[in-house]
């Protein structure tokens, strides 16, 4: 087990957003979060990963360290696409060369080009940001990584390529991940488990296990179980309306 949330509940300004919330998440897993906007997901995540503190419950961290991909990729406007991805290194007593070496192996990993590492964000289109800001994740080898609705802001191409890098990536090194989004299908295609975060302060109120493997699953079987879930009391409220 990597991570526990036992019995946590939150409140901002007296104003409760979710109570009685249990979530674990194992060693490799990725559990995806789902739920409709505002009901807490953003919160939850960043509990987990120590942002805030919860007024109520317990947190129990079984790892070394993790990294955090938010929606926008918050780089260092100053630094270079390889700075950016080495600079968790730079704590670590690793020699420059090392730290740039390992730097452009992970950018490798996530389809950066050799030529983009000498780029600044502002010289970067939003998807090569985005790719730079997972690779600085990666870079410090986390064994829990958060993502908070990572791909949203990028187009539904590049969506899949950077869904598809994190399967891979976490396959190959291990790591954990809780995974934010309000979207199912990419739930439904990168998860091992996922959950849904009531937006009555119910906390997780469905669970649903994915059958195979992230990255196994095909277009249809995603379409086919995403449509079957449309129907499912447990996930009406994220297709409640338009509210995303
Ligand atoms: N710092 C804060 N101060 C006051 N209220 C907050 C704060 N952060 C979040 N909230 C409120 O807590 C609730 C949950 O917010 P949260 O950001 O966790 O939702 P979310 O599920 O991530 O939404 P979205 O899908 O839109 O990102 C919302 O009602 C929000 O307005
Ligand atoms: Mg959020």
């Amino acid at each position: 087990m990597r991570l526990e949330l036992d019995r946590i509940g939150h409140a901002f300004l007296g104003r409760a957003v979710f109570e009685d919330l249990t979530l674990s998440l194992g060693d490799g897993e990725i559990v995806a979060l789902v739920g409709p906007s505002g009901c807490g997901k953003t919160t939850v995540l960043q509990i987990a990963a120590g942002l805030i503190d919860p007024l109520r419950g317990r947190v129990r961290r079984h790892y070394g360290g993790h990294a955090v991909v938010f929606q926008e990729p918050r780089l260092l406007p100053w630094l270079t696409a390889r700075d950016n991805i080495a600079y968790g290194l730079a704590a670590r007593g690793i020699s420059k060369a090392e730290r740039r070496a390992m730097a452009e192996r992970r950018a490798a990993e996530v389809g950066l080009l050799a030529r983009d590492l000498d780029k600044y964000p502002a010289e970067l289109s939003g998807g090569m940001r985005q790719r730079t800001a997972v690779a600085r994740a990666l870079a410090v080898d986390p064994e829990t990584v958060y993502f908070d609705e990572p791909f949203t802001a990028v187009d539904v191409g590049l969506r899949r390529v950077l869904q598809d890098l994190i399967i891979a990536a976490c396959a190959r090194d291990k790591f954990s991940a809780l995974f934010v989004t309000h979207d199912l299908a990419e739930a439904v295609r990168l998860a091992h488990r996922i959950v849904v975060l009531s937006d009555r302060q119910e906390g997780i109120v469905a669970e649903r296990i994915l059958p195979g493997m992230p990255g196994e699953r095909d277009d249809r079987s995603v379409f086919d179980t995403v449509q079957a879930w449309a129907k499912d009391p447990a996930f009406a409220a994220l297709f409640d309306g338009d509210r995303q």
